[in-house]
């Protein structure tokens, strides 16, 4: 067994995975990976050089401009874009309006997984996503798949945004979710999938610390 362990957490968008996966990086001492930031950084990239999404010239000569890095001083995540701070701007709604086209390109996605890679060969890491225990990590010793009512989902993203967003209605966010979903799990690259090996945690009705021990049971062998 090799001295470092990958923990793989996929699944859908709003689903409480990086609630899950920050705690377990935190309870564990590994390092915590926000896949999803990666790609919403790239998609904010795209969006200030308007980036046409079906030219793949500009896509590969953008990505080349592209330097990602993460600074985990605590477990939350911090992203720069070419050395600027965006994880505030990641967030906020042009970029998740856009974020699930931009990861459907192949070029994208054959980009990040290989940072993704790079990101787990030498040290234990926590990683949230959609194909990360499918694609980036298919060898992964623990991989978890995480669902819950997508009702529930809305009105959790829905608390979250109405502070900064008070204009915004549950239905706007009901349906920003289900557009998510459908093209996360149709695109034709890496659809979200749920590995064969991978164990479903339906968190509905689940408190952050009722699934922090369920997944800190699974992860117990392998440390
Ligand atoms: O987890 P999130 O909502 O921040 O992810 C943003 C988008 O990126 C979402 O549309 C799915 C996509 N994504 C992906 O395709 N593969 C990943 N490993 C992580 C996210």
């Amino acid at each position: 067994m090799s001295n470092h362990v990958i923990v793989a957490i996929d699944g859908y968008s709003s689903c409480g995975k990086s609630t899950l996966a920050k705690a377990l990086a935190k309870k564990l001492h590994f390092i915590y990976v926000d896949s999803g930031a990666m790609y919403r950084a790239v998609a904010l990239y795209f969006l200030r050089k308007k980036i046409d999404l079906h030219n793949h010239e500009q896509i590969a000569e953008a990505l080349k401009n592209i330097h990602l890095n993460f600074h985990s001083r605590d477990y939350e995540t911090h992203i720069t874009l070419n050395d600027e701070e965006v994880s505030d701007e990641i967030r906020q709604m042009p970029v998740s309006e856009t974020v699930s086209s931009v990861s459907a390109i192949r070029e994208v996605r054959k980009e990040m997984v290989k940072q993704q890679q790079r990101m787990g060969r030498t040290k234990s890491i926590v990683m949230d996503g959609r194909d990360i225990g499918t694609a980036v990590f298919p060898d992964a010793p623990v991989k978890i798949f995480m669902t819950a009512d997508p009702l529930v989902r809305a009105e959790r993203r829905f608390k979250e945004l109405k502070h900064k967003h008070p204009e915004i209605t549950l239905e706007e966010v009901f349906e920003n979710l289900a557009h998510r979903d459908y093209q996360d799990t149709t695109r034709t690259e890496s659809p979200l999938v749920r590995a064969k090996d991978a164990i479903v945690l339906d968190n509905t009705n689940l408190t952050p610390d009722q699934q922090l021990e369920f997944a800190l049971k699974k992860v117990e062998p392998f440390v």
